[in-house]
């Protein structure tokens, strides 16, 4: 059963697995075109698995190939219909221990969290990337407020609780909270 179509992936359901499939896309030339898909799922099977590591909840990866990857399906709310201050406060406490660990996500909307079982799940690593600056983490946690400006009622609170995780877990978080604020006001005068 198809569950889910994003811009390049579709996602199928079969029992309590998942499986995430790229298939091929004609507008770009054949060998980049399969470069792309083959990376991007394995960069997601790999930095899934780490984050895992880590302490973040991700699902279990059960098998990859070139273009599919297999994995627990997880069963819950989209963060994205349920998110409240408590939550975004876990979001900062997850994404803290995240980029303590050296990954940057590349792609944290509330599309990508699962909440789960009184947990966030964290999901859609393709393209994630490991990295510990600040400019990096800045950029990470930039995409998460902009989703919530544009998603959500009442963004600042929201984005506030999370900066109260984020500082738990996150040794450099001070300076990256800073650093966001600059990454904003340079988008709003480019
Ligand atoms: N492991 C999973 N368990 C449950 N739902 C999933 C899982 N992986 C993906 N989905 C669903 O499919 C959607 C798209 O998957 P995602 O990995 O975010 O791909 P895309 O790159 O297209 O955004 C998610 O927003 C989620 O609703
Ligand atoms: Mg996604």
């Amino acid at each position: 059963m198809e569950i889910g179509r994003g811009a390049e992936a579709v996602i199928t359901c079969d029992g309590e697995t998942v499986q995430k499939s790229r298939p091929a896309k004609s507008y770009r030339q054949p060998q980049l075109d399969q470069r792309i898909r083959t990376e991007r799922t394995l960069r997601e099977a790999r930095i899934t698995s780490e984050a895992r590591r880590l302490g973040v909840t991700t699902p279990i990866i059960r098998d990859v190939s070139r273009f599919d990857l297999k994995m627990e399906k997880i069963e819950g709310e989209k963060l994205k219909d349920v998110i409240s201050p408590h939550l975004s406060r876990m979001v900062g406490e997850m994404v803290g221990k995240l980029h303590r660990g050296g990954i940057i996500h590349g792609d944290l909307t509330t599309s990508n969290m699962i909440f789960c079982r009184d947990r966030i799940c964290l999901i859609d690593f393709g393209l994630s990337y490991y990295e510990k600056t600040v400019e990096a983490q800045g950029v990470d946690v930039h995409v998460y407020f902009q989703t919530l400006e544009s998603t959500h009622d009442r963004p600042g609170e929201l984005m506030e609780a999370f900066a109260d995780g984020y500082i738990k877990t996150n040794p450099q978080a001070e300076a990256v909270l800073q650093r966001v604020k600059e990454i904003k006001a340079r988008g709003r005068y480019l």
